[in-house]
């Protein structure tokens, strides 16, 4: 399992061993997740550092929130870092912050592009717009229009194609080889990792006695970023990552030693649903993370429920997925370990709500 390598692999990012020549260097490499990405990459703590310099200025420090109710539901000591609360609603413009910041004037003034339904459009709009580039949106054509409009509203372009992610992706990628716009992947891109990571340089300032950290995975730049930040500061600090069991995409590849890519999918949380993770956090979720957890959506679902009712907080299923494996017993840690959850997003359609009784 992961967790056998995790600790040499902290080591060496303690002694700054940094595979494949800086996260700029790499992406030229990775760029678009179609290739197989760079075997061992390692982000360095001076990595993380300066991409928390591109990234702090554009985001809150989203607060550290204690909770007693999942304290004492689960025996351990748990706080809740509310990403949810993050401009654009979820974690995902820390990554297009760092990745625009690092693009050449060549490359910016050419424009950037991504594929998402969700919140990795949001957070490239955003991040497009803070540094006066054009961005450019794919999103399949039946994308909610809540969804469209909200990418718009931070001054992206919308291009609808297709029925499904991958169709829209496609386009994605026929435009930036047509129009040379500079494409922003939503997990695999290591500058994009090394600015989703920043998350985790501050929850080691919010709480240095952290013992174990538990985050969503869907393609895995979230868990890439952070296990890598976490652990260049704190080696022996646990990392626990969370997949619905209908797509666990990433503890298969990890047990497999090599991506697989799932034959079918039974998950409907935005976020969590991928069928095969990236060639990148493929390599560091197998050597920084100590232990993948999965359970069905319908306990996710629960996850959210218990949030709304006893921390009063609203909270994507992704974003729910590290409550519902303490809720259910699934993270096995001494009783009092200092944990954080990772909440990492808040984009929930609350429009579905419309229509149920309210009291
Ligand atoms: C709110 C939220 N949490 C977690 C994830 C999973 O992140 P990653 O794909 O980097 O693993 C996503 C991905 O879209 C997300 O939107």
């Amino acid at each position: 399992m992961a967790g056998r390598a995790g600790a040499a692999a902290g080591d060496q990012l303690v002694s700054g061993v940094h595979a494949g020549g800086g996260p700029a260097a790499a992406a030229d490499r990775a760029g678009t997740g179609t290739r197989p990405g760079i075997p061992g990459l390692t982000l360095t703590r001076a990595d993380f550092e300066t991409a928390y310099e591109n990234v702090r200025p554009h985001v809150y420090r989203t607060p550290l929130l204690t909770s007693r109710s999942l304290s004492e539901a689960c025996g351990l000591e748990v706080r809740l870092k509310a990403e949810l609360f993050q401009r654009g609603g979820s974690y995902k413009v820390r990554g297009p912050l760092n990745k625009i910041a690092r693009l050449s004037d060549e490359e910016r003034a050419r424009g950037v592009i991504c594929s998402s339904a969700g919140n990795h459009a949001q957070g490239v709009a955003i991040a497009a717009r803070h540094y006066g580039v054009k961005a450019v949106v794919c999103m399949a054509e039946n994308a909610t229009p809540a969804k469209v409009a909200a990418t718009k509203g931070y001054g992206a372009r919308v291009v609808l194609h297709g029925n499904i992610w991958d169709e829209a992706n496609e386009k994605a990628l026929e435009l930036v080889e047509t129009e040379g716009y500079t494409y922003v992947h939503p997990f695999d891109d290591p500058d994009l990792i090394a600015g989703q990571g920043t998350l985790g340089l501050e929850i080691i300032d919010q709480f240095p006695e952290v013992e174990l950290v538990i985050v969503p995975i869907g393609g895995g730049g979230l868990i890439s970023g952070i296990s890598m930040a976490v652990k260049s500061i704190s080696p022996d600090v646990r990392i626990i990552g969370v997949e619905s069991s209908g797509a666990p995409a990433m503890k298969r590849s990890v047990e497999a030693g090599s991506r697989v890519t799932l034959d079918r999918v039974d998950c409907v949380i935005d976020g969590l649903v991928v069928k095969r993770v990236g060639g990148n956090t493929c390599s560091v979720v197998s050597r920084f993370v100590d232990e993948i957890v999965t359970l069905p959506d319908e306990q996710i679902f629960d996850a959210m429920l218990w949030l709304m009712t006893r921390a009063k907080l609203v909270t994507e299923g992704a974003a729910a997925s590290p409550v519902g494996a303490l809720l259910r017993g699934l993270v096995d840690a001494p009783a009092g370990t200092k944990t954080v959850c990772v909440l990492s997003g808040g984009n929930l359609d609350v429009e579905q709500l419309r229509g149920l009784s309210w009291n």
